[in-house]
């Protein structure tokens, strides 16, 4: 059960009792190491959260011995390159690419997004909840996230800066635009690949059936609305 406690220091005056009872109570040490600590262990250790840990003064104090001791990745960097990995030939967009040294564990989203830079598609939950990392492959969508770059050999990949380009729109981008489909933007692009896989999808007629289609996609600015009027648009002129 998460614990509601006030991690802040206490001011003076409350640590007179702390001075009365001078052992700290376990979960108070714990709290302390926690803000020092890394969000997660181990791969997922990057320079945001080292940064955040040690501090400005600690920074200064520390950069040149760490930087010469041991460099620190940044975990995206970690999960698709490695010097012992393998030959990945991925078509992405119409254009046949070959990667080397990829980890065989990249996953496609990491792999388009650190490898490709191709960052239109975004990574939200990295857990297969959100949509926001939603591509097509051979026309169909897919959660980036939950994918290993690896089984896409011979696969036509398409992603958000496939589908169109500032001054190219696919009608479907427009249309989001046109109803202010977006607040953050976050969700967006992948809400427009959903809805663009969505028209060759045997989807019903109503908006209800709209919404069912976009489940898989969530918008944490609760832009539905607009999104669904969006997706109706397009699929009429269709
Ligand atoms: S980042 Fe892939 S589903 Fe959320
Ligand atoms: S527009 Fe912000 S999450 Fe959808």
């Amino acid at each position: 059960m998460a614990d509601h406690r006030d991690p802040r220091p206490k001011p003076e005056s409350s640590q007179t009792d702390d001075s009365a009872s001078p052992s700290l109570a376990p979960e108070q040490h714990t709290l302390t190491l926690e803000s020092l600590a890394p969000e997660r262990s181990g791969a997922r250790f990057t320079r945001r959260t080292f940064l955040s840990g040690v501090g400005a003064t600690g920074l200064l104090a520390g950069t040149a011995p760490l930087a010469a001791a041991a460099p620190v990745l940044d975990p995206a960097e970690q999960q698709t390159s490695n010097a012992s990995g393998v030959t990945v030939k991925l078509r992405v967009n119409g254009r046949d690419l070959t990667l080397h040294n990829l980890d065989p564990r990249a996953t496609l989203l990491d792999t388009l997004r650190e490898r490709l830079d191709m960052t239109g598609t975004k990574k939200g939950c990295d857990h297969g909840q959100c949509g926001a990392c939603t591509v097509h492959v051979n026309g169909r969508r897919v959660n980036s996230c939950l994918s290993f770059a690896l089984m896409h050999e011979g696969d036509e990949i398409t992603t958000i800066e496939g589908v169109g380009q500032p001054g190219n729109l696919h009608p479907m981008q427009a249309a989001f635009v046109q109803h202010d489909g977006y607040q953050c933007g976050y969700c967006t692009s992948g809400q427009i690949m959903s809805a663009v896989a969505l028209l060759k999808e045997p989807v019903g007629p109503s908006d209800e059936d709209i919404r069912n289609a976009m489940a898989g996609n969530i918008c944490r600015c609760g832009a539905y609305t607009n999104i669904v009027a969006a997706v109706r648009q397009v699929r009429t002129q269709a």
